[in-house]
C-alpha cells in the first residue's frame, strides 16, 4: 500500500485528489497547502487525509512514501528536491521546473535515491492520445508533413508564468511524445496586452517548430479568446488526422484526403489531384487521464518501471520552453524587411 500526500489543493489539487482516492494499493493520508481555507474546502474529498499547513511536516514525515505537487510553478523545484532527498516518490505538476538545469538535477537526485519522479502531461494518458500514438506509429499517416496545434480559452491567469508556460507544456509534451522528430529550431513571438500583479507578461503566443526530417510545427496558444479550443491537427503524405478533446463524441478524426501532383503530357504542367476519400472516426477509451496518470504513478512506484512521462520526458519539455522563451525575448533579430513604400518595418525571430 503506497501512502500518499499532497501538496498544493488550489485550483489543480483537488482533481488530483478525487483521482488519488479512486486509486487502489494507495492510501491519500495528507494534504498539505499554506492555506487553511484550501484545506477546508477539500476535506470532504477523503476524510482519511489529514489536513496541515506547515508543508515540511508532509516533506519529513516517516509514514509518507509519496508526494504529488500542484503548487505555482515557480515552487516545484525545492519542493520536489526536498522531498527527493527525503526518500519519497514524486508526481509533480507540469512544468517540472523552470529552468532545465533545476530539472537534471532533479533526474540525478531521483536516480541516486532510486525514486519515481514523474511530471503530470495529463493529457498523454488519455484514450485519444494512446490512439494517436497507435495511428501514427503504424504509419497510416505516411510522412509527417506539419503538426498544428491550438489551445485557447479566456485562461486561468497564472501568478508566476507568461501562457507559454503554463500552456505549452501540455503540446510540447503531446508533440515530443507523438512524433519521433527533433525540434531543430524554435521560433516565437508573444504579446502582452494585460498586465496582471503588476506585471506585464505574454497571455498571447505563436511558437514555430522546424522539426528533424522536414516536418513544421505551429502552436497557438492564447488566455484571451471568447471560445475555448483544444485541437491538434498532424498532416502526413497518406492521410490526415485531427484531435479535438472536446469534442467527446469524435475526438479523433481521420481524413483519408490528401493532394497528389503529376506530371501532364505537356512536361511544363504540372496536374495537382485532390484525393478526397473516407473520413473515420476510431473508437476511444474514456477513462479521465488523470486517474490513469495516478494509477501509473503507483504501478510505477510497486514495479520500479520508469513512467512514461518521467523526468526526460519533463526536461524535454522544459527546454523547449526555454527555447521558445528566448526566441520571444527578442534575442534574435532578422534584418529589416522593406515594405514596398520604402518604410522599414522589423521582423523578429
Ligand atoms: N495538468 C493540468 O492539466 C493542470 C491544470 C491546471 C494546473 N496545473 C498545474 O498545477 C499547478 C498548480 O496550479 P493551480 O492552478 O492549481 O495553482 P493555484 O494557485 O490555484 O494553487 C496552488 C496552491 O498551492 C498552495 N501553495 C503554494 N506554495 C505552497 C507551499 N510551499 N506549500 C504548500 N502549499 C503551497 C497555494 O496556497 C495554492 O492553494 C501548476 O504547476 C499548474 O501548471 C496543471
Amino acid at each position: 500500500m503506497v501512502r500518499m500526500a499532497v501538496i498544493g489543493c488550489g485550483y489543480w489539487g483537488p482533481n488530483l485528489i478525487r483521482n488519488i482516492t479512486k486509486v487502489k494499493d494507495c492510501r491519500l493520508v495528507a494534504i498539505a497547502d499554506q492555506k487553511p481555507e484550501r484545506l477546508e474546502s477539500v476535506k470532504h474529498l477523503n476524510s482519511e487525509m489529514k489536513p496541515t499547513t506547515v508543508t515540511s511536516e508532509v516533506i519529513e514525515s516517516d509514514s509518507i512514501d509519496a508526494v504529488v505537487i500542484a503548487t505555482p510553478i515557480s515552487t516545484h523545484f525545492e519542493l520536489a528536491k526536498a522531498c527527493l532527498q527525503h526518500g519519497k516518490h514524486v508526481f509533480i505538476e507540469k512544468p517540472i521546473t523552470t529552468t532545465s538545469a533545476q530539472c537534471r538535477e532533479l533526474i540525478r537526485i531521483a536516480q541516486q535515491q532510486r525514486r519515481v519522479l514523474m511530471v503530470d502531461h495529463t493529457f498523454i494518458y488519455s484514450g485519444a492520445v494512446r490512439k494517436l500514438r497507435e495511428i501514427i506509429d503504424s504509419g497510416e499517416l505516411g510522412d509527417i508533413y506539419y503538426y498544428d496545434s491550438v489551445r485557447l480559452n479566456l485562461g486561468l491567469f497564472q501568478p508566476d508564468v507568461n501562457v507559454l508556460w503554463d500552456l505549452a507544456p501540455h503540446d510540447f509534451s503531446l508533440l515530443t511524445h507523438l512524433l519521433d522528430r527533433k525540434p531543430t529550431r524554435v521560433t516565437a513571438s508573444g504579446s502582452s496586452p494585460v498586465s496582471w500583479n503588476g506585471w506585464q507578461r505574454e497571455s498571447i503566443a505563436y511558437v514555430n517548430m522546424e522539426l528533424d526530417g522536414g516536418a513544421i510545427a505551429h502552436f497557438h496558444l492564447n488566455w484571451l479568446s471568447p471560445v475555448k479550443l483544444r485541437r491538434t491537427l498532424i498532416g502526413g503524405s497518406r492521410k490526415m488526422v485531427i484531435y479535438d478533446h472536446l469534442d467527446t463524441e469524435n475526438q479523433i478524426k481521420i481524413f483519408d484526403k490528401g493532394v497528389e501532383l503529376r506530371q501532364d503530357q505537356d512536361r511544363y504542367k504540372v496536374l495537382v489531384q485532390y484525393r478526397m476519400g473516407d473520413l473515420v472516426c476510431p473508437k476511444v477509451e474514456q477513462t479521465e487521464p488523470l486517474e490513469v496518470a495516478c494509477r501509473h504513478f503507483v504501478h510505477c512506484i510497486q514495479t520500479g518501471e520508469q513512467p512514461i512521462t518521467d523526468g526526460n520526458a519533463g526536461l524535454r519539455v522544459v527546454q523547449l520552453l526555454e527555447a521558445a522563451e528566448r526566441s520571444m525575448r527578442r534575442e534574435g533579430r532578422t534584418p529589416e524587411v522593406w515594405t514596398p513604400n520604402n518604410k522599414a518595418v522589423s521582423a523578429r525571430v
